[in-house]
């Protein structure tokens, strides 16, 4: 099939590339001419396991193509996928100036049948402003599809070759049958394809990203609660992670929920709650909770240096909002920068892939080490933010000789604490005492 795929970011390169590893045709579009012609000439723009290799093999193949011009990148393509922006508005409300533009746009070019799906994560209804958007000027038939994604970043690649479930909200037969065309090669272990009205498949995006983020506060609060009382949250958390009804999955408390999806999912679904009157209460308290975890290392380290953390130095490992991944949008360390930069401290960080990212973003506001051990010169401790598996098992003789004071809060409870312990160190984490 004859694929396009409109906003080359995180989503659409992966899907591109996937939906090319099948054998479409794919033409993936963006407005950022500089990211067009990096992907062009072979050189990735984002981090994901597993995607630089897929890339390069299907641009090679010739099945992969990048380009700027909306009306070149749609021609002959059957299906039109739109993957762009949908960032909280002022108000926290989902904005639709990018899927809407796009759909304005594409209204005055379809010259034939094409099938039209909002891979965005969009508030319920946009199927029908997009479908309103494209027939203002559009001459030919077409269909709109809402067909959100669920992919994982650190993950997408796997995700997106065996989803668990692909979720696709259709009115039309002929849309049907191409959308379950596309997908089949995706599903051949037997995980299901849905098919349902689009309304719902808009709100299975938000209600699932919106449930995982409880899962995370609700950890969270159980933390607080074990600090609290002497309890240990590990313990905790395999005591009811082996109950069938609650999974193993997404129990692990940290320093909050972080990236390009949760935090802005989690305030456009109460925001549409509040447009047809519904108070959605634990919604509400998920991003509470989650605005004060975000934090949580911040009152332990002021109390270990006395409250005056002026002309302190710290060596923070971790930026990316999670492993495997470069996105620091909305990333806990950020915020943990923040805070350190206001009381007068000073940073040095690293993280394997992210700090490019936050380079364009903080300048030279902190340092950046070329390794994990060179950010801990003469810093007076080390903080964890990120989980990547390379801060696991850590040479902590090395850590030894460049900290100043034996000291370490991990906001991802990396090691042990009888070990770390034993180590001489003082070690502070989330839920353990
Ligand atoms: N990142 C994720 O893990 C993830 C997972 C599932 C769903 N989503 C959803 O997918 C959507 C896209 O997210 P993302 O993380 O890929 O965003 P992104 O910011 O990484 O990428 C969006 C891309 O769209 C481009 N763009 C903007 N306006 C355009 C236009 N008019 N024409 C062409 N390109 C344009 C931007 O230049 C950018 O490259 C969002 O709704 C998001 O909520 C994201």
């Amino acid at each position: 099939m004859k694929i396009a795929v409109i906003g080359t970011g995180y989503v659409g390169l992966v899907s591109g590339t996937c939906f090319a590893e099948t054998g479409n045709a794919v033409t993936c579009v963006d407005i950022d001419q500089s990211k067009i012609d990096r992907l062009s000439h072979g050189k990735i723009t984002i981090y994901e396991p597993g995607l630089e290799k897929m890339f390069l093999k299907n641009l090679r193949d010739g099945r992969l193509k990048f380009t700027s011009n909306l009306k070149q990148g749609i021609e002959g393509a059957q299906i039109v996928f739109l993957a762009l922006p949908t960032p909280p508005g002022e108000d926290g409300s989902a904005d639709l100036k990018y899927v809407l533009g796009v759909a304005g746009q594409l209204g005055q070019l379809l010259e034939d049948y094409k099938v039209i799906v909002d891979k965005s994560t969009v508030p319920v209804g946009t199927a029908d402003k997009v479908r309103t958007a494209i027939a203002k000027h559009a001459k030919v038939e077409f269909d709109v599809v809402s067909n959100p994604e669920f992919l994982r970043e650190g993950v997408a690649v796997e995700d997106f070759m065996k989803p668990d479930r692909v979720v696709i909200g259709v009115s039309s037969d002929r849309a049907k049958k191409v959308m379950g065309d596309l997908y089949a090669p995706f599903v051949r272990q037997g995980n299901p394809v849905i098919f349902m009205d689009e309304k719902s498949a808009e709100l299975t995006k938000y209600a699932a990203n919106s449930f995982l983020a409880t899962k995370i506060s609700f950890m969270n609060e159980i933390a607080q609660l074990c600090e609290r009382l002497g309890a240990d949250v590990d313990m905790v958390r395999r005591g009811i992670g082996s109950d069938e009804r609650i999974g193993k999955r997404f129990l692990f408390p940290g320093i909050g929920y972080g990236g390009s999806c949760f935090p802005k999912d989690v305030q456009a679904l109460i925001k549409s709650s509040e447009e047809v009157d519904y108070d959605f209460q634990i919604l509400k308290s998920v991003e509470k909770v989650n605005e004060i975890q975000k934090t949580h290392l911040i009152p332990k380290i002021q109390s270990y240096f006395n409250h005056d953390l002026t002309g302190k130095h710290f060596a923070l490992w971790g930026l990316a909002f999670k492993p495997n991944t470069d996105d620091i949008r909305e990333a806990p360390a950020l915020y943990i920068i923040e805070s350190l930069l206001k009381s007068g401290a000073t940073v040095s960080a690293y993280d394997p892939e992210a700090m490019n990212n936050v380079k364009d973003q903080l300048g030279n506001k902190i340092q950046f080490a070329s390794n994990p051990y060179e950010a801990l010169t003469k810093a007076d401790a080390l903080i964890i933010a990120t989980e990547w598996s390379e801060f696991r098992t850590p040479d902590f003789n090395q850590i030894n000789s460049q900290l100043k004071n034996k000291v370490i809060f991990d906001g991802r409870n990396l090691f042990s604490i009888p070990e770390i312990k034993e180590l001489g160190y003082d070690y502070f984490s989330v839920g353990r005492n």
